[in-house]
């Protein structure tokens, strides 16, 4: 079964493009459309209903650009809208969650951290996932403003280092040993992140995880494409700058409004 429309992705913002890397480093034949909606980024403090009437919205211009399958390369997006999505089109749908799994069946101290979006943590789905893990204690950390200060490009600044020595310095303090990244954002925070955790605590995030979720998906049922290198395009509704110098204006940024 071969299929050589693109996979569509899409995340409030840049952040989500820590999965595309993901993606494409693992399947770089693919083609791949990414949306990122900074327009309306954050998503994290948005109502659920919000959240689903935009991720339809992306979800109905990656379908007129012919996708494959779409990656909802957003936690906040997956955790409150999945099942919406997937009720409503024929697509299959990649979500991404915040790897629990992984931290806590794997943590000595039972006790794992997890920073991400207000709009996950109070989500059903979040709520349903944690309860599996009772055994392990979970510090939640809402990551009020980072998303914020990474899209106006201020990821590297004075504001960030206090918000994350803020943040992290209480799940230290509860004797974390494993920090679950639940926001795609944040990846790009893990040498900062690193700066202010003991060596001991291990940081996970569920990049590489969606990205074999994605090839076992296309071997499935979708199919992989014929063609070869495939082209990756990003189309973008706000601050195409802070986009490109996140790929290192290595890829083709279109400006659109959407
Ligand atoms: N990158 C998103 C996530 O994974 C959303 C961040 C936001 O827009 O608040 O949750």
């Amino acid at each position: 079964m071969d299929n050589n429309q693109p996979i569509g992705i899409f995340d409030s913002g840049i952040g989500g493009t820590s999965i595309w890397r993901e993606i494409h480093h693992l399947l770089p034949n693919e083609k791949t459309i990414y949306l990122a909606d900074s327009k309306n980024a954050p998503y994290g403090q948005k109502s659920k209903e919000e959240i689903i009437a935009l991720s339809m919205k992306n979800t109905d211009l990656l379908l007129k650009m012919n996708c494959k399958l779409i990656v909802v390369a957003c936690n906040t997006a997956t955790t409150n809208a999945i099942r919406e999505l997937r009720a409503k089109y024929d697509i299959p749908f990649i979500g991404i969650e915040p790897a629990i799994k992984p931290a806590a069946t794997n943590s000595k101290t039972q006790t794992i951290g997890i920073l991400a979006t207000q709009g996950t943590l109070i989500s059903e789905l979040f709520n349903k996932t944690a309860k599996q893990f009772q055994s392990t204690k979970i510090i939640d950390q809402i990551g009020h403003g980072l998303v914020p200060l990474i899209e106006s490009g201020k990821m590297i600044s004075p504001e960030m280092t206090q918000l994350l020595h803020s943040y992290l310095t209480p799940m230290i303090n509860a004797n974390i040993d494993y920090l679950v990244l639940g926001c795609s954002h944040y990846p790009y925070l893990i040498p900062q992140i690193k700066e202010i955790l003991p060596e001991h605590i291990q940081i996970i995030d569920s990049g590489e995880a969606v990205a074999k979720q994605t090839r076992n998906l296309l071997k499935e049922k979708v199919g992989f494409t014929t063609e070869k290198n495939g082209k990756a395009i990003f189309y973008t509704n706000a601050n195409p700058t802070v986009l490109r110098g996140i790929l290192q204006n290595k890829y083709d940024v279109i400006e659109k409004d959407f």
